[in-house]
């Protein structure tokens, strides 16, 4: 089993991208390839963490790298982890509306399972957004 962790930002120079449509394809397609994980993003950055099989996972990013809609990609781990920490496939969406509140009670949730180094990732992550 892997786990594979990247950061990478919309290409579109720091306007958010409408992002429905990445939600709806990975989806349908983490499903039917057997990946779970959990997406952050506030339109302009994403952080992805991606599990499954070897190749599963392999093959999902390749086609994540090569997607226009977002740059500079950068790996921040790749390695073999013993069991899934995350259940299914999820996106956290941070709107400009959403309480901070509400949204932290809801990455915590979706963080539950997570090792230490993929929860720290992410809340550092959203709060270095916040603060931005
Ligand atoms: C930040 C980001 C994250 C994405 N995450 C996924 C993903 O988890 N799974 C996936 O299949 N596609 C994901 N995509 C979309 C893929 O890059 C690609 O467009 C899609 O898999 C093609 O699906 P299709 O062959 O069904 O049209 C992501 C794209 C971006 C920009």
């Amino acid at each position: 089993m892997r786990q594979l962790l990247y950061i990478s930002s919309s290409a579109t120079r720091g306007q958010p991208i409408d992002v429905a449509p990445i939600m709806a394809q990975s989806v349908r397609n983490n499903r039917r390839d057997r990946v779970t994980g959990l997406l952050y993003t506030d339109g302009v950055r994403f952080l992805q963490v991606l599990e499954g099989e070897d190749a599963d996972v392999q093959r999902v990013f390749d086609r994540i790298r090569a997607d226009p809609r977002h740059v500079a990609i950068v790996v921040l781990h790749n390695r073999a982890v013993e069991a899934r920490q995350f259940g299914d496939w999820a996106m956290a969406k941070r709107g400009a509306n959403d309480s901070a509140d509400a949204f932290d009670a809801r990455m915590a949730t979706m963080l539950d399972g997570a090792s230490d180094a993929v929860r720290g990732t992410f809340l550092g992550l959203v709060a270095a957004r916040r603060a931005a």
